[in-house]
């Protein structure tokens, strides 16, 4: 069968964005001149058959595949770790000109998952810099290694339950992407990514909370604490704020939908 047929006959089966993802992949698997005029074989029907099944159970296609993109780099990941998302682009953006426009050395990824945003504040920074990356989970940390090591980037892994791995006053900047859905909207898709990443109990809002509370004795004179939160966090957060008095607010930070999904705050 060629490409063309096989992308007939499924086209329905996947959502664009996934298919056209799946595509790329398989171009990379193949030699260069494969076109979807040419003949799948045996192996190629097998892979591709083993893929449409997984997904109509629906397994998310970067856990099929074992790539996800963030920030235009390949990433591997595997079941048991988070996926990362287009929101953490955003704010890994802002941690990036938080970076480059300050006098900024010592970085912390806290709950790094796949270490996505500290890889790519290590590749895009406009100057050297000791990156961090921590997290509890040990999957995560074997699968941040194994992506710090496919760009070959100095990037320290800790294992860390939040900061017991790590003495006061260390870092100029934080940046954290915790577990913050609500327990109960653990549910359908969400339930094929691990719970540990995503689970801020009742109203999200544990995790942030801790974090704040604490990142401040971790970080320097005049740190910044870069978090992501959910779109029903601000109120909670503001309410925080201004009751301890032990940041400021830099900017409230907006995804594509104007929802306020990260906070930059810096110490007082
Ligand atoms: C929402 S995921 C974020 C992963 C990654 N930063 C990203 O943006 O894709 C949250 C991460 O926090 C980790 N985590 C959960 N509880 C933790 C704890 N007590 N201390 C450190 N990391 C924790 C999880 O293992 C998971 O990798």
């Amino acid at each position: 069968m060629k490409l063309k047929d096989w992308l007939n006959v499924n086209r329905e089966v996947f959502a664009q964005r996934d298919l056209n993802f799946l595509m790329s992949v398989l171009m990379d698997r193949k030699s260069a001149g494969f076109t979807d005029d040419c003949m799948l074989d045996d192996s190629d029907m097998d892979y591709l058959l083993s893929v449409k099944n997984l997904y109509s159970e629906g397994y998310p296609i970067a856990y099929i595949l074992r790539q996800e993109q963030f920030f235009g780099l390949d990433f591997f990941v595997e079941p048991g770790v988070l996926i990362p998302r287009p929101e953490t682009e955003i704010i890994t953006e802002e941690a990036l000109d938080i970076v480059n426009k300050n006098s900024i050395n010592f970085v912390l990824d806290l709950c790094c998952g796949i270490s996505c945003i500290a890889i790519v504040i290590a590749k895009h920074a406009n100057k050297s810099l000791n990156i961090f990356a921590s997290d509890i989970s040990r999957q995560a940390l074997m699968v941040s290694r194994k992506n710090i090591d496919s760009y070959n980037v100095p990037v320290r892994l800790i294992r860390s339950d939040l900061f017991s791995g790590f003495r006061k006053e260390s870092f100029d900047l934080i940046v954290a992407n915790p577990p913050y859905v609500e327990t109960d909207y653990i549910k359908g898709s969400l339930s094929f990514e691990p719970r540990i990443a995503l689970d801020g109990r009742s109203n999200g809002f544990y995790f942030i909370e801790k974090i704040l509370r604490n990142a401040h004795k971790y970080l320097k004179s005049k740190g910044y604490l870069i978090v992501e939160i959910g779109y029903n966090h601000r109120g909670l957060l503001n309410r925080f704020i201004e009751n301890t008095g032990i940041y400021d607010i830099v900017k409230w930070i907006k995804d594509y939908s104007s929802y306020t999904r990260g906070v930059i705050l810096r110490l007082k």
